[in-house]
């Protein structure tokens, strides 16, 4: 018998891990560099906070969540996103004030699975709790685009749109449903169906959405406070040198949105899946969950699509292969020796031949190979084209002298 990844699911292991754990460690960096400190929240939650907080009319909570009773009888699902968990954590927290946190982690959501869109899948991403302003938005925005810049990633566009809030926004919704109502019959049954329900989803629709290029804009229908929200945010992305494009037709797929709504996306890859991350501000999130009245804004990127459109690792995860003519008791207080100055390094622990060491060396495709001869005897540094032989306590600066 042998058992297979469940459907949509994958193995990541070297040497593509590799590349992913570059990736992740350099999402800790940027996070940490713009004060946002780590929140590590339950894998599962109750359902009924996805219900409320992503929205009941979303097709995350509709059509994608894993949901089970567990053995309690109380319904969980594993969770689908981050930030009603984050927005959660702050009211339980007791928290007053602004507040940060950035999350990394698995996430789960029943897809129809294909390169880039699995069912579990890793976001990175940040939550700005607790300020209405529109700094906060532009901050987290170019925070975003600095790492996304960072992991060289190319080809990313970022897209800004304002959905308004519930003052502006019934009047726009009212307008859209109109228009809608208008060309049902160009409509996929399934885009009719959300006229009454969420008019809105419809102009995410893959299908109807590029049809509806005429449809009311919701930057038309703004009122005077979100208007002045939206041209503050541009003007602020600006001041920074953040190129952005404004999209009206971009709404985000959950519901808890308000006024600004962007995504970063990868122009290189199928348009199925070139959103590498997508955020937004959520004013009313809180107290659809019941807590008081907190605004926020945030965003999560898919590291899953940000490795598919980097392509190949190149960088092999060690610095060394330590070949041993000593036997391998020798080779690991080498090994240790030299890690404890920071070098990746790595051995063989079963006493192969010196010809079998080389080769496993070669199969990992280190750029050096350290040949330990003996206790008193120099090290045998050989890399493509160099030779050197060193003092055992010289090699750890030898490598960075590179
Ligand atoms: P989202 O747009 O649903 O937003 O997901 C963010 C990113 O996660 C997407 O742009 C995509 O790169 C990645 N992603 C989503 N689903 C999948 C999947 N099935 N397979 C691979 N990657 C996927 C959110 O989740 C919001 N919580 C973001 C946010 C934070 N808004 C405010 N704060």
């Amino acid at each position: 018998m042998s058992f297979q990844p469940p459907k949509g699911t994958d193995d990541i292991i070297a040497p593509e891990s590799q590349a992913w754990r570059k990736t992740l460690r350099l999402w800790d960096d940027w996070s940490e560099r713009y004060g946002y400190p780590l929140v590590n929240l339950p894998i599962f939650e109750a359902t009924e906070l996805f219900e409320r907080g992503v929205g009941e009319t979303s097709e995350v909570v509709i059509k994608q969540m894993y949901t089970f009773a567990d053995q309690g009888g109380r319904s969980v699902s594993l969770r689908p996103e981050g930030t009603a968990s984050v927005v959660r954590a702050y009211l339980n927290s007791g928290h007053q004030g602004v507040w940060k946190g950035a999350y990394s982690g698995p996430f789960f959501r029943y897809e129809r699975p294909q390169a880039g869109r699995r069912r579990q899948f890793w976001q990175v991403g940040v939550e700005y709790i607790a300020t209405p302003s529109p700094l906060a938005d532009v901050e987290v925005i170019e925070l975003g685009y600095r790492f996304i810049t960072a992991t060289e990633l190319p080809d990313v566009a970022l897209l800004i749109n304002s959905i308004g809030d519930p003052v502006c926004r019934p009047r726009y919704v009212a307008a859209l449903e109109e228009y809608l109502r208008e060309h049902e019959s160009d409509l996929s049954a399934e885009s009719v169906s959300l006229i009454d329900r969420n008019p809105l989803r419809v102009l995410d629709s893959k299908v109807d959405g590029p049809k509806l290029t005429e449809a009311p804009r919701t930057l038309d229908y703004l009122c005077e406070e979100c208007a002045q929200h939206f041209a503050s945010v541009k003007e602020g992305l600006e001041s920074l040198g953040v190129p952005y494009k404004e999209d009206s037709s971009l709404v985000r797929g959950l519901d808890y949105y308000t006024r600004t709504a962007f995504e970063y996306v990868a122009t290189g890859l199928d348009a199925a899946q070139n959103a590498v991350g997508g955020g937004g501000r959520y004013d009313g999130l809180a107290e659809a969950i019941g807590g008081r009245p907190t605004p926020g804004v945030g965003f999560a990127l898919g590291i899953d699509r940000i490795m598919l459109a980097l392509g190949e690792p190149q960088r092999p995860h060690l610095d060394a292969y330590l070949v041993s003519e000593t036997g391998p008791e020798d080779a690991l207080r080498v090994a240790s020796a030299l890690r404890d100055e920071g070098i990746r390094v790595d051995f063989d622990v079963d006493g192969r031949s010196v010809k079998a060491q080389f080769r496993t060396a070669s199969r990992l495709q280190v750029p050096v190979v350290l040949v330990w001869k003996g206790e008193g005897q120099p090290v045998d540094v050989q890399t493509e084209g160099e030779r050197a032989m060193l003092p055992l306590r010289e090699v750890s600066t030898w490598f960075s002298s590179r």
